[in-house]
């Protein structure tokens, strides 16, 4: 059984990112820009978005942290995100996800300039990527189709099942894998809260991508001998014995499913660095394009 590590072959690919950045600072004095929105005080959002800056430190970007209060109103967070496409030092920036109830999401993300939409989610990228057109790529989808490349992952003419059909993973991960380019070719089945018989679909996967947010959900029984494991899931599951008072935990069962599988990713270490990867990827082409 081989362990993915998404953690290891981020540093790797960030080295080879920041000797790219180095150069181009000393050819031209550009330096790549990110900036991440930050509404509230969500726990885990706090840990991503401080690990994202943290990215941009390593591969030679600049960042900035533009923190809005909870109460902040759907006006206000258009006007940061009219301030941010009009910003000619921004070359491309976030609004991390989720945020509070109040906010209307869908609304954000339109008002967001697709040129400085490194997280891909606007329609004029999905859109592109639908077609196969150059665009920013969505940074977990795109994270998992380096890590499969990278490791060398057969995904032509495969079975695979993903589980989840959210805008940001399971959506985009079934176009990226099914699309007619290496990773891809693959045969792509997704499934979601109205599905039948999950565990069937997924005993049938060759490659199984677990995004569907509920703690250790797939288990040995639904997986196939030999099967390739991609869990996105992160979630915080309530553990006394631990100072923090929780753990995280993948979307699958991985010490129940690691003898049976070929390859998994773990929580954490696996699927979470790559999307950060992709991100700094996407970063570095806005600034080029600019
Ligand atoms: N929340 C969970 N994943 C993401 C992501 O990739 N981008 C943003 N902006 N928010 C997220």
């Amino acid at each position: 059984m081989q362990v993915l590590d998404g953690k290891a072959l981020a540093e790797t690919i960030k080295d080879e990112l920041k000797a790219e950045v180095d150069a181009i600072r000393q050819a031209a004095g550009k330096i790549p820009h990110l900036a991440a929105v930050l509404v509230g005080e969500d726990p885990a959002s706090q840990v991503y978005v401080r690990n994202k800056v943290r990215a941009c430190e390593q591969v030679g970007f600049r960042s900035s942290l533009v923190r809005r209060p909870a109460t902040i109103t759907q006006t206000e967070l258009l006007d940061v995100v009219r301030e941010l496409n009009e910003d000619p030092d921004v070359d491309g920036f976030i609004v991390q996800l989720p945020l509070p109830g109040h906010l209307d999401e869908e609304a954000v993300n339109l008002a967001i300039d697709p040129r400085k939409d490194v997280d891909g989610f606007t329609p004029d990228n999905v859109g592109r990527m639908t077609l196969g057109l150059d665009c920013y790529l969505p940074a977990t989808p795109n994270g998992i189709m380096i890590m499969l490349e990278r490791y060398g992952v057969e995904t032509s003419g495969k079975e695979v099942v993903v589980l989840g059909r959210s805008n940001i993973v399971g959506t985009p991960m079934t176009i990226l894998l099914s699309r007619k380019a290496n990773p891809g070719n693959a045969t792509v089945t997704i499934c979601h809260s109205r599905t039948k018989d999950v565990a069937a679909h997924c005993r049938r996967a060759d490659i199984l991508v677990a995004a569907i947010g509920i703690p250790e959900m797939v288990t040995a029984d639904m997986v196939k001998e030999g099967a390739v494991i991609i869990d996105v899931g992160i979630n915080r599951v309530e553990d006394s014995s631990r100072s923090r008072g929780y753990r995280l935990a993948g979307d699958v069962d991985y010490a129940g499913v690691k003898d049976k599988v070929s390859a998994i990713t773990p929580v954490p270490g696996g699927v979470g660095p790559m999307t950060i990867v992709s991100l700094m990827m996407n970063t570095l082409q806005a600034s080029k394009a600019k």
